[in-house]
């Protein structure tokens, strides 16, 4: 099964993926940590893409489906996989019907900006495993460590509140029209209340999935 999770930043699609690719034992192709990594490597596209992801931008279509092309031919996705905060425009959507990689379902998680403001400014991150925690609403054990490793959490460079806004602003603009895309394809589609726990939302989708495969 190929799974989208479609979503404005802060609304919880990083910590659900990881929730459900353990369950369905499927990879999470979230293309943020691939950009992420790059900028760690210090690759040509890794530094091209920091600019951009400090702007709040989107790195283009063609750099992005070339990535995703390639992850997808690892032999880890062929049971299938799940797309975190991919596609992120109608370009990207299109590529991958281009490239017949066909999608079964799409979650959409919901959130007010003010929440996402509150969500990402209070977000922490363990950068070598991708674990992420929330200062409010999900604390680490022992402040600023990693639960597992005891290492320091991180703050990411592009969770500065001016950047959350412009991020959401191009959300909507660039990436929001997939709703209406999806809506109108034979892809199943859910809206999720992004607002709820994290064990209610985890609980939707699984309900959403096994409806899927019904
Ligand atoms: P990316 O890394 O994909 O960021 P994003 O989509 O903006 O999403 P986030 O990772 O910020 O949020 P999330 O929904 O995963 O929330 P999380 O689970 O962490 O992209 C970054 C940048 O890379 C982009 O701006 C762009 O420049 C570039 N890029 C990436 N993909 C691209 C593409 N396809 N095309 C072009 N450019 C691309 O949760 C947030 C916080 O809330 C956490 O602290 C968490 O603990 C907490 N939380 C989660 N759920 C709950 C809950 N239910 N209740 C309370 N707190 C919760």
């Amino acid at each position: 099964m190929r799974i989208i999770f479609l979503g404005p930043p802060g609304a919880g699609k990083g910590t659900q993926a990881q929730f459900i690719c353990q369950d369905r034992k499927i990879p999470q192709i979230s293309t943020g940590d691939m950009l992420r990594s790059a900028i760690t490597e210090g690759t040509k596209l890794g530094l091209e893409a920091k600019k951009i992801m400090e702007r709040g931008d989107l790195v283009s279509d063609d750099v992005i489906l070339g990535l995703v092309r390639e992850r997808l031919r690892q032999p880890d996705c062929e049971p299938g996989c799940l797309f975190d905060g991919f596609p992120r425009t109608v370009g990207q959507a299109d590529g991958l019907n281009e490239a017949n990689i066909a999608v079964d379902v799409v979650f959409e998680l919901q959130l007010s900006d003010e929440l996402i403001v509150r969500r990402i400014s209070g977000r922490r991150v363990h950068e070598p495993s991708g674990r992420i925690y929330h200062i409010e609403f999900n604390p680490p054990k022992v402040d600023s460590l990693d639960d597992v490793t005891w290492q320091p959490l991180v703050q990411r460079h592009d969770d500065s509140e001016a950047v959350v806004r412009a991020r959401v602003e191009v959300y909507r603009e660039q990436t929001a029209p997939l709703i209406d895309y999806y809506k109108n394809s034979s892809v199943k589609y859910f809206e999720i209340d992004g607002d709820a726990t994290v064990e209610e939302i985890r609980t939707s989708i699984r309900e959403g999935l096994v409806s899927t495969e019904a």
